[in-house]
């Protein structure tokens, strides 16, 4: 029970900390020792209805337990809708027999993974009045893997929707402290087969977190005016397909976080009820697919035709740490607005400062006395502590009714001071200072350079003062820019693909909130509200999600790859001066929605190529048993395939053998014609300093509509220093559209 699974959001207090992914302590699997849960994956069998199968299960089971009734009792789940695979309670040894029966493709254990606007439509360009395709976004059907919803929240009205969409097989049940479900929320689920009570959540698919009402509402939330945060970041706040119909599937749960086999379980059940697209916004995934279940899980979507799109997670700004890497999930990274929430620090000898974060709280006074933590401590042994401000470090005589400046520490120093009559707290960073943490108490981040200043001032005079305003929203230079907090790549699971795939906002996002939790979640926090900004690779995944299915809404037929094609060859490249990790970064850009509709050419393909791909990165019969449903795959009658990847990508990443020769690459791709049925293409190369970049044929003509044709394109580069990377890319331009593929060559 190591590896856990985090919800993507940056909790903004720890944001500070760059505990950016605190496990909240996990329950192990106690009591019954020696068991723990795992998941028995079993040859496919379409021909056997789902009772059978349930049935076979525990006949399964009970050859290796020796008794029916024991067998019934350990079973936990029977996945049997759109795939085959038990969940169960083990010994090793049972695990261990299990694994040696015949139509057992694998047991791997459970484990637990953690909780990892306004604005932000229009700054993608899908501007309330774009073209859209009503009707089919009607019938559009978006889920979403989560900590559950709130219902009653205005983004989930159904204003103006019919009945669900006749395609729709899902359920809204009746549950505890959940209002229930409507013709926008059309389907609600909770997963939690541990059995445990979770003391801090409650069994029903009710959001007591916040982030799933946050994500379904970035996604598809109907519009809602005069959205704000205490007055900031106001608008119309509203999601990428507002008519689209939501059903949330609950795995992610406050203390126990989101376990495998709960996420498989919404997986199964998602794929069965008939939903368009899978937002997950949950990460912590190991880099073996197999063992993987949001990798299985988007594999068995994939084959019924059900794009996922999964955030990236929040551990950049360090290379090599970007999660939900499958080929055939779209994964995401989080980029920021041209926004920013500041508040003016005003000190007692005129100076005036801002800060970073959202103050809520109008000061009464002008000016209050100010302190540097470090002068306040109780008593010499905390001197060191004070600094911090750390909880018990401080005389609260001497923070009563002042300011106090602190060093950054740990979660919710406003919070501390507040409790011994602090009146604000200005806090000293020079980390993650890209997004805007919520305080509970007046409270401002400042840098390095302004924390000097403030320290210097302290100490010039005998009665210091300071007063911190209340926030106020401020208009930032376009540029977008990758969250410092994104995870980069390259890709741990493969080297051979670029992963981020994409960008989208992910900072400072405003969306629907739950009113069952204050807006820190801090002791004391007295400030609720319907709407909240948050920000985490969480946020940018239900922007991209949502633009899946506005691409959908026009193509209801596209595959998951034509999708993702789409969305990928008509975004915008992000400045790499701005963005050094450049596309380990941001993939291949800022996605644009408006144009992905109409891409002109995409990269299609089944999920045949997915495998080839994997045969290439050396998986096998057994490891790739898992993802296929059975042991009939042979890799080598697979390979060689066709090029360096094996896989019909819209990106190319090359990477560098380590030696002094160069490296050639030969990528074959086929292209399908989407737009106008007679189109000729001329292909442009950008190539890196240093890198040699051919295409073959350089002009592509199609005389019909869905007509392919194939290319290829060899990359020849030298050497370079460990850990580099240099991009360019080839486009396929015609009189109407652009179809861009950035093209990466790194060394490891
Ligand atoms: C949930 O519902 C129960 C029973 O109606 C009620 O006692 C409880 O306070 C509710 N919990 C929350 C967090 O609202
Ligand atoms: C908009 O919201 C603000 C703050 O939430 C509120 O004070 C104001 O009355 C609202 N305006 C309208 C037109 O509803
Ligand atoms: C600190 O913030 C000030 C004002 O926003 C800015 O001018 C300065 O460059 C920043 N210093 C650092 C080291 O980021
Ligand atoms: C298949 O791959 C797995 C994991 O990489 C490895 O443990 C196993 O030995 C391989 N099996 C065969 C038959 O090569
Ligand atoms: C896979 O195919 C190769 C070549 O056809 C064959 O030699 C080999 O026996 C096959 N392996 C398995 C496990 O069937
Ligand atoms: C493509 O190339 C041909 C021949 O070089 C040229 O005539 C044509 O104008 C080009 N088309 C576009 C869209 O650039």
């Amino acid at each position: 029970m190591s590896k856990e699974k985090f919800i993507d959001t940056l909790t903004l207090h720890s944001l500070l900390l760059r505990l950016l992914l605190v496990c909240r302590s996990l329950a192990g699997v106690t009591g019954d020792e020696q068991k723990e849960f795992y998941i028995v994956y079993l040859e496919d069998d379409h021909h056997v209805n789902t009772d059978t199968r349930a049935q076979n299960h525990i006949h399964l089971l009970s050859s290796v337990k020796g008794s029916y009734l024991d067998a019934k009792e350990s079973i936990v789940y029977s996945y049997t809708k759109s795939f085959n695979a038990f969940a169960a309670k083990l010994t090793k040894a049972e695990a261990n027999r299990l694994l040696r029966k015949d139509n057992v493709l694998s047991v791997s254990p459970s484990r637990y993974h953690k909780l990892h606007t306004t604005r932000s439509w229009d700054f993608l360009g899908l501007h309330l009045t774009s073209r859209r395709k009503l009707q089919t976004e009607r019938e559009t059907i978006v889920g979403l893997l989560d900590t559950g919803i709130t219902p009653e929240s205005k983004s989930f009205k159904d204003d103006g929707l019919g009945p669900p969409p006749k395609k729709w097989k899902g359920t809204c049940g009746h549950f505890a402290n959940f209002s229930g479900c409507n013709n926008k929320l059309i389907g609600a689920r909770y997963f939690k087969l541990d059995g445990k009570p979770d003391p801090e959540d409650i069994l029903s698919p009710i959001d007591v977190d916040g982030h799933g009402s946050h994500t379904s509402s970035i996604l598809a939330g109907n519009l809602v005016r005069n959205a704000s945060l205490f007055g900031l970041a106001k608008g119309t706040a509203r999601g990428a397909v507002p008519s689209a119909r939501v059903a949330i599937y609950k795995v992610c749960w406050v203390s126990s976080g989101c376990s495998d086999m709960d996420i498989l379980a919404a997986y199964d059940a998602a794929i069965h009820d008939g939903v368009d697209v899978i937002s997950v916004s949950i990460g912590g995934g190991p880099a073996d697919y197999a063992s993987d279940s949001i990798a299985v899980g988007a594999f068995h979507a994939l084959k019924k035709g059900i794009i996922t799109v999964a955030s990236a997670g929040n551990h950049g700004p360090s290379l090599g740490n970007v999660a939900n890497h499958a080929p055939w999930i779209l994964t995401v990274a989080a980029s920021g607005i041209d926004r920013d929430f500041r508040s003016h620090v005003h000190l007692g000898n005129g100076k005036d400062f801002s800060g970073l974060g959202v103050s809520a709280f109008d000061p009464k006074w002008k000016l209050y006395p100010l302190v540097s933590g470090a002068d306040a401590a109780r008593d010499s042994a905390s001197k060191e502590t004070a600094r911090f401000c750390v909880e018990d470090s401080l005389d609260p005589s001497k923070v009563k009714g002042r300011v106090v400046f602190c060093e950054v520490s740990s979660a919710g120093t406003e919070s501390v001071i507040k409790r011994i009559g602090g009146i604000g707290t200005i806090i000293e960073s020079d980390q993650f200072l890209d997004s805007a943490p919520i305080f509970m108490a007046p409270a401002t981040i400042v840098n390095g350079t302004i924390a000097k200043f403030v320290d210097a001032y302290i100490h010039s005079t005998r009665t210091p003062s300071a007063v911190i305003c209340k926030t106020r929203e401020i208009k930032k230079a376009p540029a977008p820019f990758v969250a410092s907090f994104s995870s980069r790549g390259p890709n741990p699971g493969s080297r051979r693909l670029l992963k981020p795939d994409i960008a989208a906002p992910g900072v400072d996002i405003l969306a629907a909130y739950t009113l069952m939790r204050s807006l820190t979640g801090l002791k004391g926090d007295t400030q609720f509200s319907e709407f909240t900004l948050m920000s985490g690779t969480s946020m940018a995944c239900p922007h991209i999600a949502g633009v899946a299915a506005y691409v959908k809404s026009f193509h209801p037929n596209w595959t998951p790859a034509a999708i993702k094609s789409a969305i990928l060859t008509t975004a915008t490249p992000m400045s790499v001066r701005v963005n050094n990790e450049a596309e380990f970064g941001f993939g291949a850009g800022q996605a644009s929605p408006t144009r992905a509709v109409s891409p002109g050419l995409v990269y299609d393909m089944d999920e045949m190529p997915y495998i080839q791909f994997l045969c290439r990165e050396g998986y096998n019969q057994s490891s790739l048993a898992v993802l296929v449903g059975s042991k009939s795959i042979n890799c080598s009658t697979l390979l060689p395939g066709l090029g360096y990847d094996d896989v019909n990508y819209p990106t190319m990443q090359l990477s560098l053998k380590n030696k002094q020769e160069p490296t050639t690459g030969v990528f074959r791709r086929r292209i399908t014609n989407v737009g106008p049925a007679v189109s000729i293409y001329n292909a442009t190369i950008k190539p890196p300093r240093g890198v040699q970049i051919t295409v073959k044929p350089t002009i592509l003509s199609f005389s019909r509509v869905l007509q392919k044709r194939s290319f290829k394109v060899v990359v020849k580069a030298k050497s370079m220093p460990s850990m580099q990377m240099v991009s360019g890319s080839l486009v396929w331009k015609s009189s109407r559209h652009i179809v861009r593929s950035p093209i990466v060559i790194s060394s490891p």
